[in-house]
């Protein structure tokens, strides 16, 4: 899709079809208001008609409306002008595009950037009509062997701004908008493909190729040698059940000063998890091709920072495994060595996430990071505190979750704070090694922070739990790419240039 923006009025603007928001009940907009002047009181005779009456949900699409140059005008209900929130923006967006694209038009002039979101400015308004329009427009059709073609489907998206002032601002907007958005299509797309397409060797292959896409992001490899050799003990014995050879990815994206300590994110990339010998039931077990979601999301931020050329330093961990039984897979009761030299009992085979991302957060100690944000599907005790709306965040320094809680109410993209209370520690004991892989009853979502808590004493650290957000189960089964919307506002909250 085309996006722009440009500042004018609605019934000067030669084009397929022009957007206008109303409000309930029968409200007209600045813009609405402009149109029922020039079209001699046409507007506001069909909302005293009862055509429509601007709760969300309502569209009518207009023809050859007087005194304009457009093809159409759409009314947009957008509910009470003084209750539209992020949520209530992002429905009424996908609502207009669901009306655009039976319309026939396919160049769309959008005042819905007139409508005022709460605590919300222009170039936000902007970027979230894009990431909305995006969402509502994608479709998942790889694998299919016919695809559906829209007859005539929308090519372009102009987003009006007040006066030429806010032009500056709006392409800026713009900009972000789209390479957010495109990090978050990645990882719709990651997430989405199966297991035996998207296993580890995928991943990397995926990630290599982004790095030929962009000057300064690099990507490099470890094979299971390699990391043998850096006594990953925790993170190969995942893999071991597996045909599908683990694969550690490291992303770098150094655009920033050379004395800028680099944010970390290291991401859950188990292609399948199938539970291992602690085998799951079989119900919903296909979904478990999204344990990678982590992973994806990862590679989805650090490509929209790559389009964005932001001047930081930025470095994406993945660990790629898939967790399978077999003859030599991992026991339950098996002991191993983590790259940290702590021993670990697994006591499920099922915890394996904790177990590749202990040594992945041990390995980014090497970056001397800013901060370290991991982000997993890490626990299904997650959706059950939580949901399908917020991620799970804990953390062991609070300036750091504070940042993301505020990144996610900016982005839309939510997590919510769970305690790191060293009471919960004591749940990890194990008889034979240093701790076990599961805490018991009660608390299973801090209890997985608590034990990768254990390896990232060295920096600042935060969790994101993605068990709930990742992905829809049902009738619109899919990921989301969640939380990639959080983690690039966090990452552009923190650009100096940016602002
Ligand atoms: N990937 C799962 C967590 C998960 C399950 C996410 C369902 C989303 C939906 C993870 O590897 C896992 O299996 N966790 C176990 C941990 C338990 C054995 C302590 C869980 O949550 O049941
Ligand atoms: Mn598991
Ligand atoms: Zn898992």
């Amino acid at each position: 899709m085309e996006y722009t923006v440009k500042s004018g009025n609605p019934e000067k603007q030669r084009i397929g079809c022009v957007v206008i928001p109303v409000f309930a009940s029968r409200k007209l907009s600045s813009s609405a208001k402009i149109i029922d002047k020039v079209s001699n009181g046409y507007i506001s005779n069909l909302l005293r008609r009862g055509e429509i009456e601007g709760d969300i949900g309502n569209a009518l699409l207009l023809h050859n409306v007087e005194n304009t140059l457009c093809d159409r005008i759409l009314l947009i209900g957008c509910g009470k002008e003084k209750d539209v929130d992020v949520n209530a923006f992002k429905k009424i967006n996908c609502n207009m595009v669901k009306r655009l694209q039976s319309s026939g038009a396919t160049e769309i002039a959008s005042y819905l950037t007139e409508v005022s979101v709460k605590r919300k400015d222009i170039s936000w308004k902007i970027h979230h009509s894009i990431e909305a329009i995006d969402e509502c427009l994608y479709k998942f059709d790889q694998l299919k062997s016919k695809k559906e073609e829209a007859r005539r489907p929308l090519r372009k998206f102009i987003f009006s701004v007040n006066g030429r002032g806010q032009l500056m601002q709006g392409e800026q907007a713009v900009r972000q908008g789209m390479a957010v958005s495109a990090g978050i299509h990645l990882a719709k797309d990651l997430g989405n493909l199966p297991g035996n397409i998207c296993t580890p060797d995928y991943l990397a292959k995926q990630a290599v190729k982004l790095a030929t896409q962009h000057k300064k992001l690099k990507t490099s490899v470890l094979e299971e040698s390699d990391m043998e050799k850096l006594g990953m003990g925790s993170l190969l014995s995942v893999s071991k059940g597996s045909r599908e050879p683990a694969k550690l990815i490291t992303m770098e994206y150094m655009a920033g000063d050379k004395k800028q300590a680099p944010i970390v994110f290291v991401g859950k990339g188990v292609t399948f998890d199938s539970g291992g010998i602690s085998l799951k039931p079989g119900a919903a077990m296909d979904e478990m091709k999204y344990d990678m979601c982590g992973a994806a999301s990862v590679i989805g931020v650090l490509s929209a920072c790559a389009d964005l050329q932001l001047p930081m330093n930025i470095v994406g961990i993945i660990p790629a495994v898939e967790n399978m039984p077999d003859g030599i897979a991992s026991r339950p009761g098996d002991v191993v060595t983590s790259m940290s030299g702590q021993t670990i009992e697994i006591l499920n085979t099922d915890a394996e996430g904790r177990l590749i991302l202990c040594d992945a957060l041990s390995y980014a100690e090497k970056y001397d990071p800013h901060v370290v944000i991991d982000i997993a599907t890490l626990t299904g005790a997650c959706i059950v505190a939580l949901g399908a709306h917020p991620a799970g965040l804990l953390s062991n320094h609070n300036p750091l979750a504070n940042d993301l809680l505020s990144a996610g109410q900016t982005s839309g993209d939510r997590c919510w704070q769970l305690p790191l209370w060293d009471d919960y520690q004591e749940q990890l004991k194990s008889n034979f090694a240093d701790m076990a892989n599961i805490g018991g009853k009660g608390a299973g979502t801090i209890t997985a922070a608590c034990f990768l808590s254990r390896f990232t004493k060295k920096y600042h650290w935060a969790h994101l739990d993605i068990a709930g957000v990742a992905w829809k189960s049902g009738e619109h089964k899919g990921a989301t790419g969640r939380p990639v919307g959080l983690l690039a506002q966090y990452v552009l909250d923190r650009c100096e240039d940016c602002q």
